[in-house]
């Protein structure tokens, strides 16, 4: 496939988003299969970070793949939560998922926080630097599958504690 245009979402594809974000999850393995409703609560919720709610498109202006991210606390410090991430199941393995975490993460470099929290595989949230939480302290309110909370640093100094993700998550 060629080239992706990568622009923050509208209000126009949100219809779109939230079929691509059902399909996009319903064969995986962790998931309760509710991500599309979480999309819809984390945009009225006051962590959400417009901005950073990015769509992948294909040269027919089509989308193909979402990203979104919350701010969380660890120990009163503001961190970043990416979740969810969402590539359409016939495009999936194409390098949507890394384009939309690495314009991101361009994004984020400019901003205040010291890390960014992620649940997700952890073969492949490595690929982009994310470590295991568990080194730094950081740890899930729920429980998780073993290495599944990664945490990508961005500056040295990083809070410690159990993570209080967005009301939206509950
Ligand atoms: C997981 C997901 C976001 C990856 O995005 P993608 O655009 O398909 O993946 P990319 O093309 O960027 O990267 C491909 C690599 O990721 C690996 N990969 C793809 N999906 C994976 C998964 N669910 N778990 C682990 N690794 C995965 C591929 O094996 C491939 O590895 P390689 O580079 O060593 O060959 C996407 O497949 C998806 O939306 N899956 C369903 C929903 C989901 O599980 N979301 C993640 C929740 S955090």
């Amino acid at each position: 496939m060629g080239i992706y245009q990568v622009r923050v979402e509208e209000n126009k594809d949100f219809d779109f988003i939230q079929t691509l974000i059902q399909f996009a999850f319903a064969d995986a393995e962790y998931s309760d299969h509710q991500e599309h409703f979480l999309v819809q609560k984390l945009r009225t919720d006051t962590a959400f970070l417009p901005n950073l709610a990015l769509v992948a498109c294909d040269e027919q202006g089509n989308i193909v793949g979402h990203i979104m991210f919350s701010e969380a606390i660890v120990d009163k410090t503001k961190v970043l939560a990416l979740a969810p991430l969402s590539i359409a199941p016939t495009n999936q393995n194409q390098g949507i998922g890394t384009t939309l975490i690495n314009v991101a993460h361009e994004q984020i470099k400019k901003l205040d926080y010291p890390c960014v929290v992620v649940l997700g595989h952890p073969n492949y949230y490595a690929k982009f630097g994310c470590e295991s939480a568990e080194k730094f302290g950081i740890q899930a309110p729920f429980e998780v599958p073993e290495g599944a909370l990664r945490v990508l640093l961005l500056t040295n100094d990083i809070p410690k504690g159990v993570i209080e993700y967005a009301r939206a998550f509950f």
